[in-house]
């Protein structure tokens, strides 16, 4: 059982508030610098540095008294990746403690790159948020309850670490929703759901929210995700978000769309029951695009950026799909359905084409829980990324280092594409061996992008979910994707290629 946390995370001002700063284990005494610091908890910070059992090594934390608290930093230079496991173990010791607020006091006394930038509040407030997650609780009568008590205030006495602190607040609070959506069982989180969600968020934030109905999207022929969610007694949708910046600078317009299958049966091609188990997190690529325009909102980033979720229930019944159905997609591609348990990539080729061919953005990235193949191959640590754009992968991939959600380069070729084609129609949906299939997941997607759109690919089967807790996460989704997709969106804010 994960201990009760705080309630609330937030950035603001406090009196009372506990002084954390941070020293390396190379330090033979406090810095300089830290002397008024450590002046005004009544020498907490010193009496944290000469506890016995404290060597400043990374992530290590020190408790002086009721008002001090030292990290440890290592030998090395601190990297993002670092500060965030710090502040995954400062924000348990600050709730042991019973504290109400901490003034964030670390970027000065960092070397290297870091030193004195905002990013470093801002990893350690991600990492303090990040960790205070807890799945919302579901017990009922039978068990006692845990709530989570209290707020936490977050302050700094550097202006540039404050703005750090509260970025990093938000992009957090923006994976903390993601995770909030993804955990929400299925029998509550279906596509209806999904779409009062989104509403709810525009209505918060100041976004436009559309909801294309399952009448509509089979009238527009949107084959795939019709098919994919006729079986269930809950009908599928399209949900599109749109972020406008009050200043619309004629920049880039970005579109992020989202795989949001609320439950993966498999369909007729049935998983065996240990497969089935955990397909709630079928929706986590969706749900890491909603927690990334949050973020998006909030900052107020100057991009116009659209999300599009194409919802729907992979089930089995007398209305469902089946192999050897031929449908026809939106942008009249058709396609041979070989396993209906390939299913995120009928409803994301729609929804893919869709955005094309309405809101012509200048970049596109899909997001979804696409392969179990992908697991295989590239395990939790990172999502696959399929892009032929080398400006857009190395922003990927810049931007994943930095928010520690990595994202890999896998092949997309012709050879790859050419195996998609059918028998029976233009294309399978599966081809029929199981070779390279998280490729052929994006091969087949790129039936459905128009070819001079930047596109990027990326399946994170692996990273979206976490079987046991470790210092960020407790087990279960991750929030994977929303912190890359804010951070990829305000960085082509600033710089476009
Ligand atoms: N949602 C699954 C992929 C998945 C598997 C995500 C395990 C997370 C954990 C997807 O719809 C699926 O079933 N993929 C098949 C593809 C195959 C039929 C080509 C798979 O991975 O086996
Ligand atoms: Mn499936
Ligand atoms: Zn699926």
């Amino acid at each position: 059982m994960r201990r009760t946390m705080y309630r609330t995370i937030r950035t603001g001002s406090s009196r009372r508030a506990v002084t954390v700063a941070a020293i390396t284990s190379t330090a033979k005494r406090l810095p300089a610098s830290l002397k008024a610091a450590n002046d005004a908890c009544e020498g907490g910070l010193e009496v944290a540095r000469t506890r016995p059992d404290f060597a400043g090594n990374l992530g290590e934390i020190s408790i002086g008294n009721d008002q001090a608290i030292l990290i440890g930093l290592g030998d090395a230079t601190p990297t993002r990746t670092a500060l965030r496991t710090a502040g995954g173990r400062l924000v348990v010791a600050l709730h042991a403690m019973g504290a109400s607020a901490a003034r964030i006091d670390v970027a000065p006394h960092l070397t290297g790159p870091l030193k004195n930038k905002p990013a470093v509040a801002q990893a350690i407030a991600e990492g303090m948020v990040l960790a205070n997650w807890r799945q919302e609780s579901w017990r009922g009568t039978a068990s006692k309850g845990d709530p989570a008590t209290g707020t936490l205030i977050l302050t700094s006495p550097h202006g540039g670490s404050r703005g750090g602190l509260r970025r990093g607040c938000i992009l957090a609070d923006a994976a903390n929703e993601a995770r909030r959506l993804g955990s929400t069982p299925p029998n509550i989180a279906h596509p209806g759901w999904i779409a009062r969600q989104a509403r709810a968020m525009a209505r918060r934030l100041g976004m436009q929210c559309t909801v294309i109905s399952a009448a509509k999207a089979k009238e527009s022929g949107m084959g795939g995700l019709t098919a994919v969610g006729q079986g269930s007694e809950h009908p599928p949708c399209l949900v599109h978000l749109t972020w406008k910046p009050k200043r619309s600078s004629g920049g880039p317009k970005l579109a992020f769309v989202g795989k949001t299958i609320t439950y993966d049966t498999g369909g007729y091609s049935l998983k065996i029951s240990n497969g089935m188990k955990g397909m709630k997190y079928d929706m986590c690529g969706g749900a890491a695009v909603m927690g990334a325009m949050q973020a998006i909102a909030s900052l107020k980033l100057p991009i116009e950026v659209h999300a599009v979720l194409p919802c729907a229930e992979n089930m089995v019944s007398e209305r469902a799909y089946r192999p050897d159905d031929i449908i026809k997609m939106f942008n009249g591609v058709t396609v041979e359905v070989t396993n209906t348990d390939a299913e995120g990539r009928l409803v994301l080729a729609d929804a893919l084409a869709w955005t094309c061919r309405k809101i012509k953005p200048t970049h596109i990235i899909d997001i979804a829980t696409l392969t179990g193949g992908v697991v295989v191959a590239l395990g939790q640590w990172c999502a696959g990324m399929w892009s032929r754009d080398a400006s857009l992968r190395k922003t990927l991939q810049n931007v994943g280092d930095d928010a520690g959600e990595q994202v890999w380069r896998m092949p997309l070729w012709k050879e790859h594409r050419d195996f998609m084609r059918a028998n029976h129609a233009d294309i399978w949906n599966s081809g029929p061996k199981r070779d390279g299939h998280p490729i052929q997941g994006a091969a087949f997607l790129s039936y459905f992008v128009e070819p001079e759109i930047p596109w990027a690919h990326i399946d994170i089967a692996g990273p979206a979910t976490t079987e046991s807790s470790t210092d960020l996460y407790a087990a279960g989704p991750t929030g994977f994707g929303a912190r890359l997709l804010a951070e990829t969106a305000a960085t082509l804010a600033v710089d476009p290629d």
